[in-house]
Order: C-alpha cells, then structure tokens, then sequence
C-alpha cells in the first residue's frame, strides 16, 4: 500500500502516519523527520535544507525527490509506505509518479486531514517533541504524564523552532499556495481521495480513515 497524508501544518498527519504504519504494518516515511534528522546530523542534505525549514519555506524539490527515490528503492518500504509531508507540490507529485511508475507501483489512495487554521496555531503552541525518539506529545490536548519528559524513552521534550506563531501562520500561507493545489491534482486522477475531520480526538482521526480505507 502506498498512502499519502495530505494536510496543512499541524492537522494531524505525523500523529496519523505513526498509528496507520503500525496498524497498516507498512513504512512510514515522513519528509519532515528525515530532514530535520540529516539538520541535527549536520549532513550535507541538512546544511541544505536548515535556513528553508526555519523560515517555514519549502525545501527545494530536487532535494526531496532525490531522498524519495532513496527511500522508495529501499527495503523498508518494500511491503508499502505512509507519505507524510510529501509530495508538498505539483512538480513533487509529478516527481512522484514517475518514481512510481520506474519501481512498478501505484499510490493507493490520499487522505485530505482538514482543520481549521486557528485551531492549528493553538495546537502548534502546544507541540512538544522528544529530542530522543521524536514521540509527539501536546500540552493541551495529549500531555505526557510528566511535564518536559517524553513517557515513551525519557528523553526531552522540546519545542519545535518552526512552531512559533508568526512561522506556523507562515507555513499555512506556503501549505495554501503550493501544497492546496493537490488536492484538485489527485481528484482529476484515477486514485481515491478521502475527506477527513481532523478537529476531532486523535483515535477517532484514527477511525474515519481506516473506514474509509475499509480497513
Ligand atoms: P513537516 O515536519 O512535514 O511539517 P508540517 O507538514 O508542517 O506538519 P507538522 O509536522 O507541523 O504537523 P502534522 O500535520 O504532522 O501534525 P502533528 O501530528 O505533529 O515539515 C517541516 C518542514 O520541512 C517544512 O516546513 C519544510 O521546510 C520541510 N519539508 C518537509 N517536507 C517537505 C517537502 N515534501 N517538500 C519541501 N519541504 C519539505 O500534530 C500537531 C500537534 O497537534 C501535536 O502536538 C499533536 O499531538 C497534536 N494533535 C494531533 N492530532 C490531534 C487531534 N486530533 N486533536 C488534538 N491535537 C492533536
């Protein structure tokens, strides 16, 4: 299976992906994480991504499409993939469906995770991350049991440096020019788009796609 979380900043689609790939038992593979882990690694991927990240830019798509094609060709997403954060643009998608089309795949399906942008801004301010394993955790509506401490390694929660305010509001101004336009993309294409309510609690998010996944 190979899925592709669409969204904004802040829907969900990091929270979703983790809990589908486990119950899907496929890779999940977000664009995200594996750019700010080559950032903390200092990789040269990371030199190169780092100032468009902390100015909630887009990261330059040959960079990205080049990081997919290594992730499609391995074996970690042999048996299927959740695409969390990617493709962001309609060169990506593009991108994508050659990469597709040279492994002799196909996309499964995309699942559109909407909320409204003033309940994202809220959210973003209570996004906590641990530092160790990267366990997401909200102050608001998903706090660990002790504050500043991931429950799941221990590690540090921290604050991510794209979410304060003026970044998040940023980001949803890039997510609406750049990323929207795919939505109507994969609708004019022969793959099925599904809807979801992402202002409800995370395990019904959760619940209404695997129901539309028949799952
Ligand atoms: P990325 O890491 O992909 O960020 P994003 O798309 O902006 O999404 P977020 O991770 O901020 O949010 P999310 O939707 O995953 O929400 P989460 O589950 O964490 O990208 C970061 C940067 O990298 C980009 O700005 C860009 O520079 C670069 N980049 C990445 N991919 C790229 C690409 N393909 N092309 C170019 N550049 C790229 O949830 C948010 C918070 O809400 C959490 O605290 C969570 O606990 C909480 N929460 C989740 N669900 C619920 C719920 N149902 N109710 C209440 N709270 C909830």
């Amino acid at each position: 299976m190979i899925l592709i979380l669409l969204g904004a900043p802040g829907v969900g689609k990091g929270t979703q992906s983790s809990r589908l790939a486990e119950r899907l038992d496929v890779a999940k593979v977000a664009t995200g994480d594996i750019l700010r882990a080559a950032v903390r690694e200092g990789s040269e991927l990371g030199k190169q991504a780092r100032s468009f990240m902390e100015a909630g830019e887009l990261v330059p798509d040959e960079l990205i499409l080049d990081l997919i094609g290594e992730v499609l060709a391995s074996p970690e997403a042999a048996d299927g993939a959740i695409l969390d954060g990617f493709p962001r643009t309609v060169p990506q998608a593009e991108g994508l469906d050659a990469l597709l089309r040279k492994h002799d795949r196909s996309l499964d399906g995309v699942v559109v995770i909407e909320v409204a942008d003033e309940v994202i801004v809220r959210r973003m301010s209570g996004r906590r991350v641990c530092d160790a394993c990267g366990a997401v955790f909200n102050v608001h509506s998903d706090p660990p049991s002790e504050e500043g401490v991931c429950d799941r390694c221990g590690g540090a929660l921290r604050q991510r440096s794209d979410d304060a305010e003026d970044t998040v509001r940023h980001r949803l101004t890039v997510y609406r020019e750049n990323t929207a336009p795919l939505i109507e993309f994969y609708d004019a294409r022969p793959v099925p788009v599904h809807t979801v309510d992402g202002d409800q609690p995370i395990e019904a998010v959760e619940g209404d796609i695997l129901a539309n996944l028949g799952r």
